[in-house]
This record gives structure tokens, sequence and C-alpha cells, in this order.
């Protein structure tokens, strides 16, 4: 997408002097935003956003009914609305202490590369392919990114390369992991997150962000292998999302899980209000009434998935169908004009599915996320006729 001042600056030198060109920090000049699903097909037009098929952003499909009081809309919420700490103390089975609820796992990313990287001197660490928001914050904080790609071994693929992360002690300040990795899918074995944060243990926090959490099937007790992290390990942060599985991504409402020392330093960091009180209510309600509607579309969501998966694998044009943990499924067609193809004739009749091709070792690839019965079977009829 061209902006405006690209625009201007091709036909008008005068223009690229602005003063805001001159004063902006330099590398955010020419700096690319998180082409996020909903940027990259913003129309500014709600009929034709209405009339399309949103398979891009992992989103879950089904509108949730809540009642909001406007009682003490008047007055600034809490800093961090008790009702829903509590609601969410209970989902996870950590104290309060140990949660700091934020505007979307996304400032949960922003506010630890803020708390730990100084601009311009420390660095992250992301292991891709994996979710772009990590490269995005630390850029824009001024941070330094290393890259310790994901591997394939004999056993399982996009595994941590563990001796690579090892020759990044004391490089990296912020070592984000995603588990399980979007777009690739996988959940990550516990043996290798807890051998990454005792590599870590003397030098950098390892985040492992688990947005997609609700959909994995789950280790026994994985609930408290986490929470048994937490509390033994000084370096851990776990990132969660309402975006998900609770089918609440416009309310912007996440959780960052760590130690208490950890929660009192990103509270110095984060905006003063962070949670608008419509959100905390419908938050909180949700977590408390609709835990059974989560499975449910938990069950929904696990089904759809190996059916496309079963359905992809018999196609043509597909070479391979990744094994996905979460609520979406990633797959790679034969070659790059066939990708085009899929992509594009889905656009046309406007399914929008998320191109990954661009990331390390995902050539030819497409991530298609687990909408409605309805979506998908729309998405395999048209197809069929391809
Ligand atoms: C791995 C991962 N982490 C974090 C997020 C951001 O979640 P939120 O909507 O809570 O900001 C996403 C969103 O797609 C994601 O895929």
């Amino acid at each position: 997408m061209t902006s405006p001042v690209n625009d201007a600056s091709e036909s008008n030198t005068l223009v690229t002097n602005t003063l805001v060109d001159k004063l902006a920090r330099e590398e955010l000049v020419d700096m690319v935003p998180y082409q996020s699903a909903r940027r990259l097909f913003a129309s500014g037009d709600n009929d034709q956003a209405n009339s399309r098929t949103w398979l891009n952003a992992n989103e879950a499909p089904g509108q949730g009914q809540y009642q909001l009081s406007s009682e003490n809309i008047n007055r600034y919420p809490d800093f961090q609305p008790q009702a829903l700490l509590n609601a969410y103390s209970n989902y996870c089975n950590l104290p309060v202490d140990n949660i700091l609820a934020t505007r979307g796992a996304d400032e949960g990313i922003e506010l630890i590369i803020r708390s730990f990287c100084r601009a311009y001197q420390d660095s992250v660490l992301i292991c891709p392919p994996t979710y772009g928001m990590y490269a995005i914050s630390a850029e824009n904080h001024g941070a330094g990114i290393i890259s310790v790609p994901l591997v394939n071994t004999t056993e399982a693929k996009y595994q941590l390369d563990l001796e690579g992360l090892e020759q990044q002690v004391g490089k990296a300040k912020v070592v984000f992991l995603c588990s399980p990795g979007n777009p690739t899918g996988n959940t990550l074995p516990s043996a290798q997150i807890k051998a990454a944060i005792d590599i870590f243990k003397d030098s950098a926090m390892v985040v492992v962000d688990e947005a997609y959490y609700e959909y994995t099937n789950k280790e026994l007790g994985a609930e408290q292998v986490n929470n048994k992290l937490i509390s033994q390990c000084d370096n851990v942060i776990i990132l969660r999302t309402l975006s998900k599985a609770f089918a609440l991504a416009g309310l912007r409402c996440g959780f960052t899980l760590s130690s208490k020392e950890v929660i009192t330093l990103l509270s110095k960091v984060i905006a003063p209000y962070p949670i608008a009180a419509p959100v905390a209510e419908i938050a909180s309600k949700a977590l408390t009434n609709d835990l059974g509607v989560m499975q449910a579309r938990v069950n929904s969501a696990h089904s759809l998935r190996e059916q496309l998966s079963e359905w992809l694998k018999q196609q043509k044009w597909c070479s391979e169908v990744f094994n996905s943990d979460a609520n979406f499924v990633l797959f790679r067609c034969n070659n790059i004009d066939e990708k085009n193809k899929v992509f594009n004739f889905l656009v046309e009749h406007n399914i929008l599915i998320r191109d990954q091709s661009k990331q390390l070792q995902l050539d030819n690839c497409l991530r298609i996320s687990i909408g409605s019965e309805d979506e998908i079977s729309q998405l395999k009829q048209l197809l069929d006729t391809l």
C-alpha cells in the first residue's frame, strides 16, 4: 500500500522535507507497519467489509451477546479492574499478583520489550517463522532483533534450535517463543520450553506466547506445569488472550502472567487506565459465565480443522498440510503460481485467507483460519471450482 506521503514525495520534493520528516525518528519514516489482516484489506466501506468472509486473522466465528451497564461510566476505571483479575485468576489458577490485564496480548509484547530492552542497545530474540508483532514492536522501540530459526528434526518439524539459542546467551534480553506457533500451528514440547528457560536463566526473560492455548490438546496438568514454571523460574512470562477461543478479538483484552516482580515492573510502563470499563465488564462475564460456550467453540474448531486438513491433503495444488494445535491450518501449494491462483481466486470471491509465503521456510504457504462451518464449506465449494 502506498501512503499519501510517498505519493506526494514522488511528485513534489518539497513534501519530503516536512517538519514531521525532519523531526521523526529516522528509522520510522520508511518503516512498514504490521500488515494486520484488517489493514491489508481495509476498504473503509462497512458493507464491503460485512460481505467478506474473514478467514485471515485467526478470529473465532460467532458473536457473543453482552448487556452493558453504563453505571460509573463517568469515572475512570480501576488501573486493573478487580473483578476481571479475579475472573482470570480463577480461570488460570494463579494469584492475581501474577496477572496483568492488557489491551490484547499485543500490548503485553510491547510492554515487555519497553520494560527490558534499552532502545538502541538491547535486543530481542525471535524464532522464525513466527508471529510478526515481536519484530515490529522491537523495531518500533529501537531494540535489535536476533533470529534463531525453528528447525526440523527427525521426530518433529518447527522445533526450537536449542544449540542455536545457547550461542545467543548474553546477547538478547527477551526471547519470544510461540506455542502453538503462529503460523506453523505446532505446540512446542514442554521439555524444549523448559530447556530454553534454563539456557537464559541468568540473562534473558523467556516469553511463551500462548495466544492459542485453549485449542491445544493439553498434556495432563499443563496448567500446573505453567504455574510451576512461573513460581520456580524468575525469567518466565506467559501471554494469553481473549481474542481467539473466547471470540472477543474486538474487545482487545489479553493477560500477561509472570512473577509478582515482573508484573510490578510492567505496571510502571503500562498506561494508567489500560482496560476500559465496558471491556472489563464483558471480559469478566465471558470468563465466569461462558466457559462452557468457549469449550464448545474449541471442540467445533477441532473437528472443522481436521476435516479441512483432510480435504486439503486431497487437493492437487496442495503439497503439504501442517499439523495444527490451533484454530487455523497452514498448507503449502506446489509452486508460486498455484499459491497465487488459490489466494487470488478466493479474494476475487470475497474470501480472505492469509499469505504466509514471505516467511522464512514457508515458500508457497497459505493459512486458513477456522471460521464457522458455513464459511469453511463455502471456501471448499469455491476451491472445488478452481
Ligand atoms: C501468536 C499471537 N500472539 C498474540 C496475538 C495478538 O493477540 P491479541 O489480539 O490479544 O493482541 C496474536 C494474534 O493473532 C497471535 O497470533
